[in-house]
């Protein structure tokens, strides 16, 4: 692949809202491109703490009624109409994929390796934020649309007792997908040499 390949991919990479619920490529396809990436995306120490769960159809349904549910019971009635909407859009996608982190990894690391006991946590979070930016672009590249979302810890017990998931695994991320039914919209850039810096170019 040519690296102008790799940066195409990346710029396709998009949040998409409006979902369908087919897909160009098989579920097979979509589980086997989910388990490559989980596979080859780096990790401090390579412990691999990241774990990912695909809900395809009506298992993604029961995730989204969960988060309706859940949020039913804290946002006012007056203002629910607007969350009942933005929960169905996500329902109406293909799957959903979640992103946890497994503590029962994580916490080890910090007994074993007492100096480094304070970065085994947010070493957790960006390898897990790799692995969701790397299912992302590859969904993008499959010709799926995707968006990312955070309603745990208000979820995360309940996740874990419909799907059977063990009691150490922190929910961090939820990723619903399917056909993009409408492109992203615009996105703002701040200037790039705000963010990068480079110092001694052709030295
Ligand atoms: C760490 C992180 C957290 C995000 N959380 C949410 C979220 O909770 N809900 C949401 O709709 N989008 C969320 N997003 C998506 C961003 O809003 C989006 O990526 C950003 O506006 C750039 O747009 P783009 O994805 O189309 O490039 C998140 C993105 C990142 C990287």
């Amino acid at each position: 692949m040519a690296v102008q390949d790799f940066e195409a991919a990346l710029q396709k990479r998009r949040t998409i809202y409006a979902l369908g619920n087919t897909s160009p490529i098989s579920d097979e396809q979509i589980v086997s491109l989910v388990q490559d990436t989980v596979k080859h995306v780096p990790s401090a120490f390579n412990n691999q703490s990241a774990r990912v769960v695909v809900l395809f159809g009506e298992e993604s349904k029961k995730l989204w009624n969960i988060v309706l549910e859940t949020l039913r019971k804290i946002v006012p009635a007056d203002n629910f109409s607007s969350t009942e909407e933005k929960i169905a859009g996500f329902a109406a996608g293909h799957g959903t994929i979640l992103y946890f982190d497994d503590a029962a990894v994580t916490d080890s690391l910090k007994e074993q390796f007492k100096l480094y006991a304070d970065n085994f946590d947010p070493w957790a979070e960006q390898a897990n934020g790799m692995v969701q930016h790397a299912v992302w672009v590859a969904l993008a590249q499959a010709g799926l649309g995707a968006s990312l979302q955070h309603y745990n810890p208000l979820i995360d017990d309940e996740v874990k007792s419909t799907f059977g998931l063990p009691a150490a695994w922190r929910l961090r991320a939820q990723m619903p997908f399917g056909a993009v039914a409408a492109p992203a919209g615009d996105k703002d850039f701040a200037p790039i040499e705000d963010r990068v810096k480079v110092f001694g170019l052709n030295d």
